[in-house]
């Protein structure tokens, strides 16, 4: 092996055999360790030090706080792009020209509407007051069912069809899975409005002949969308791709993706992180529940992250357009509690020696309740840009070829032992 490649050398210290592993784009492949330590498997609990699959979508740098997509840093996008933009360029790999963008829109406006079941007969069918995320994790898996021809995952002709609908349906999903458990009546979408305005119309349009929305509500969203986009193999993305692995389809990869996300630990958190200031209630209780979190009871949430050990960028971007938004809105009562939160966390040294800085999810309820969103929207809110990007790492897994994803296990249970009947079993369980 050339001595110019950086590698590893493992020893077997069993039988002194030993092995060079090449170091590849920062990994080191399981194939070359599997000739000397065939049946060793690599024991890594959360898989945090375990690279599945190689990846162009986003980079990452958690020591910096480094998010780009596809090349392009988060802040040059937050600022300057559309969300559809964002989107096209995740999934394809490029920014699209002036004529790819009009025609992506086009593709993406004219697949908004669901099927009439959904409406008729596929929500009603939930409890009234069924969490939003249930509902739209449902609907997702639904669809499946009226797109059979999704199931060529082979063909990328079928695949690029079946990802501009998923993205174009998402938003009708889920505002009609929360104006349904609000108890109001669905909004059609508007097909001459953008996607941001028209998710926002079938959010909110009571009897006004058109909704009309604040452009600085507009810009918001838009950037939020932007920054919830992709993140590499997170969890819910994981799920995509682990499920996708198996060569399903489209939209039940998604859905297995959006359940994921549903989690406190994952896209859950902004919701848990408005429930978590609001049961702080006070300014002057901070102390008190930082003191309580470092004792063991409970997590402070929105802080901490797998891969950042820095701020996250993201939530740089979203506490600035927080100061905006509340410019037209009027300031979050929690805001101050937030702050404080974050002043004190970031001083104690708790919080410093882990590591733990506010992650997305600190600061994105606070703009959303804001907004006018209900707190168990504000998953939902972040499944709808995140589905541009499980669709562009599904897409980008097909591509690939992937195996399907079955990793070992270290067993730990009981040796062979035989049956013993019921009638012969201790009454007493050990
Ligand atoms: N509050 C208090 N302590 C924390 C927090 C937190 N938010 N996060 C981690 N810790 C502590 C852990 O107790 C642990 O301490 P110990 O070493 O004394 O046992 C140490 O920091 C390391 O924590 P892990 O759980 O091992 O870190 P991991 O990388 O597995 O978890 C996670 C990351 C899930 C994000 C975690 O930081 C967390 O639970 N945060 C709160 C929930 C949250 O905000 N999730 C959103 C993440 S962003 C996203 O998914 C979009």
């Amino acid at each position: 092996m050339s001595n110019s490649v950086e590698s590893i050398t493992v020893t077997d210290n069993r039988t002194g055999n030993s092995v060079e592993i090449p170091i590849q784009s920062g990994g080191v492949s399981s194939t070359e360790w599997a000739k000397l330590l065939g049946n060793i498997w690599y024991y890594d609990p959360g898989l945090g030090q375990t690279a599945m699959v190689e990846s162009s979508i986003a980079e990452i740098n958690g020591e910096e706080g480094i998010l780009r997509y596809r090349g392009y840093p988060i802040e040059q996008l937050a600022e300057n792009a559309t969300y559809l933009e964002v989107a096209y360029l995740l999934i394809n790999g490029e920014l699209p020209n002036k004529k790819q963008y009009q025609q992506w829109e086009l593709d993406i406006t004219h697949h908004t509407y669901l099927h009439e079941n959904f409406r008729r007969r596929f929500f009603e069918s939930f409890h009234y007051d069924a969490h939003p995320m249930g509902i739209l994790i449902s609907t997702i898996a639904a669809l499946s069912t009226f797109y059979p021809e999704a199931k060529n995952v082979d063909d990328p002709q079928i695949r690029m069809r079946h990802i501009n609908r998923l993205i174009a349906k998402i938003p009708t999903a889920a505002a009609g899975a929360q104006r349904f458990s609000s108890g109001l009546p669905l909004v059609f979408p508007d097909n001459d409005l953008d996607y941001i305005t028209n998710f926002l119309s079938m959010m909110f349009k009571i009897a006004e002949p058109r909704y009309e929305c604040d452009p600085v509500i507009k810009q918001a969203l838009e950037k939020l969308f932007i920054l919830h986009a992709d993140h590499g193999q997170n969890c819910s993305t994981f799920a995509a791709r682990v499920v996708g692995s198996a060569q399903t389809d489209p939209y039940s990869s998604v859905a297995a993706a959006t359940a994921a996300l549903y989690g406190p630990l994952h896209g859950g958190a902004n919701e848990a992180v408005l429930k978590m200031l609001a049961g702080i209630g006070s300014y002057d209780q901070v102390e008190g529940f930082i003191e309580s979190v470092k004792g063991g009871q409970g997590r402070l949430m929105g802080f901490g992250h797998r891969v950042y050990k820095n701020y996250d960028p993201r939530a740089r971007i979203i506490k600035k357009a927080a100061d905006q938004v509340f410019e037209v809105t009027g300031k979050n009562h929690l805001l101050d509690i937030a702050l404080k939160l974050e002043e004190h966390a970031l001083a104690d040294e708790y919080f410093i020696s882990r590591n733990l800085y506010p992650n997305v999810d600190f600061y994105s309820g606070l703009i959303y309740e804001a907004l006018g969103f209900d707190p168990d929207m504000f998953t939902v809110l972040f499944a709808i840009p995140r589905t541009a990007g499980w669709l562009a790492h599904w897409n980008e897994a097909r591509e690939q070829q992937g195996r399907i994803m079955r990793p070992r296990q270290l067993y730990t249970g009981e040796g062979k032992r035989d049956f013993v009947p019921l009638s012969k079993r201790p009454k007493s369980p050990k």
